[in-house]
């Protein structure tokens, strides 16, 4: 699809779709990535004169105003962010928003209300993406991650104007593309979370695509219980067995190797600093939960990473919040990052959870690529066509020669 490179903005007024939804505490910003990130796109279209018109979503207000979710405490970020003022409109349709515009100069960037106040936005509606359409004369899709949702501003905008790609949704599209598209092989996945029901379509695809799939997680002891190991009182899901099992049979199949723990750190309560013991996964007592990775599995994954080319992380392998089931996520995440930085692997990561992973096992730098997304990351994993980027590709037949 086109990207900036094909787009002449200078004097234009280009509609950029953003990812302003940044996790917010008590009125401030805990992780200011997704603003960052999207800082060349602006700055490029600036430079080059174009008049910069960012909408998004922040939230989830369901088609209402509701004031704690106003996007104007993020725009004065966005600005700091640019190290320039940035205006903001307090709609992001109708007057308010057109007179914004017309205020507007070479190279200005504003910044229009939550798309989300509008029901129209979830919906699609025509109406709501032809008068944000009407503010602009190019439309530019800087959100990779809000491109699995087919709203008004993702998707139905791009109906309306000639269309292209913004640095960053660029970025992470190349790093996806990398990971399982094309890679270098042998690849490997790393699945951790609590359900396997809710990443079945994930494991599915991924069992066409890698070689080594490693479990982790609450996850790993749905597939360990429906070999018949006992997990004690471990989370896991009991109506999942046959699935695990029937997973387990196409991966043989297909020749992946689905690597699960051998041994594991467990308590009697999930808490703090609370008394641990390490065992063998056999051996788990009944009373006992199973809350990260034991050192053999750990040691057995990083061996297993080194012999890999490619890794694609979604997940933890442990309850990493509460120290000390962290040991094991962290561990195998500084190996990670130890042999991306020597050169030896190409790591991609992304998922909410994951990150946060990786940013307390202080290794995100050395990651090759962490996407931004969350929910959009893992239907991408899914094999899934996002809207969003569908949009882009399928309108630039359409558009306009410019
Ligand atoms: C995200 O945070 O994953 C995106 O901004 C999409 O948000 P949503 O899940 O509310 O659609």
């Amino acid at each position: 699809f086109k990207t900036l490179d094909q787009l002449q903005p200078a004097g234009k007024k280009v509609l950029l779709r953003a990812d302003l939804n940044v996790p917010v505490k008590g009125g401030q910003i805990t992780d200011a990535t997704r603003l960052l990130r999207l800082l060349p796109t602006i700055q490029e279209l600036a430079q080059k004169g174009a008049r910069v018109i960012v909408v998004s979503h922040f939230d989830r207000p369901k088609g209402q105003r509701v004031p704690e979710m106003s996007l104007a405490p993020i725009a004065d970020a966005l600005g700091d962010a640019l190290g320039r003022p940035v205006t903001f409109a307090d709609d992001c349709i109708g007057p308010v928003a057109q007179k914004a515009v017309d205020a507007m100069q070479d190279g200005d960037v504003v910044v229009l209300e939550n798309t989300r106040f509008h029901p129209g936005e979830e919906a699609n509606d025509p109406d709501l993406a032809k008068s944000l359409a009407s503010l602009a004369d190019f439309y530019v899709n800087d959100a990779f991650s809000a491109a699995h949702r087919a709203h008004a501003s993702t998707e139905g905008v791009a109906r309306h104007l000639p269309s292209f790609a913004g640095r960053l949704m660029e970025t992470e599209l190349n790093a996806l593309n990398i990971a399982l598209e094309n890679p270098e092989r042998p690849v490997g996945a790393i699945i951790g979370g609590a359900k396997i029901s809710t990443k079945l379509d994930l494991i599915g695809n991924l069992l066409e695509k890698v070689q080594v799939l490693i479990i982790g997680g609450a996850m790993a002891n749905t597939f360990l219980a429906a070999q018949g190991v006992k997990v004690g009182r471990s989370l896991q899901e009991g109506e999942m067995h046959d699935t695990a099992r029937a997973i387990l049979a196409k991966a043989r199949e297909k020749g992946c190797e689905v690597v699960l723990p051998v041994d594991a750190v467990t308590a009697t309560e999930f808490k703090a600093n609370v008394p641990t013991q390490v065992v063998a996964i056999d051996a788990i007592p009944d009373d006992a939960m199973i809350l990260d990775v034991g050192p053999q599995t750990v040691r057995d994954l990083c061996a297993k990473i080194a012999t890999l080319k490619t890794l694609v992380w979604n997940g933890p392998l442990g309850a990493f919040e509460i120290p000390p089931f962290d040991a094991g996520t962290n561990a195998v995440a500084q190996e990670v990052g130890r042999l991306t930085h020597e050169g030896r692997l190409k790591s991609i990561a992304g998922g909410g959870d994951t990150v946060s992973a990786l940013r307390h096992a202080g290794v995100t730098k050395e990651i090759s690529y962490i996407s931004t997304a969350g929910g959009a990351f893992l239907e991408w994993l899914e094999g899934k066509t996002l809207p969003g980027i569908m949009a882009l590709e399928s309108v630039f037949e359409r558009a306009l020669p410019i």
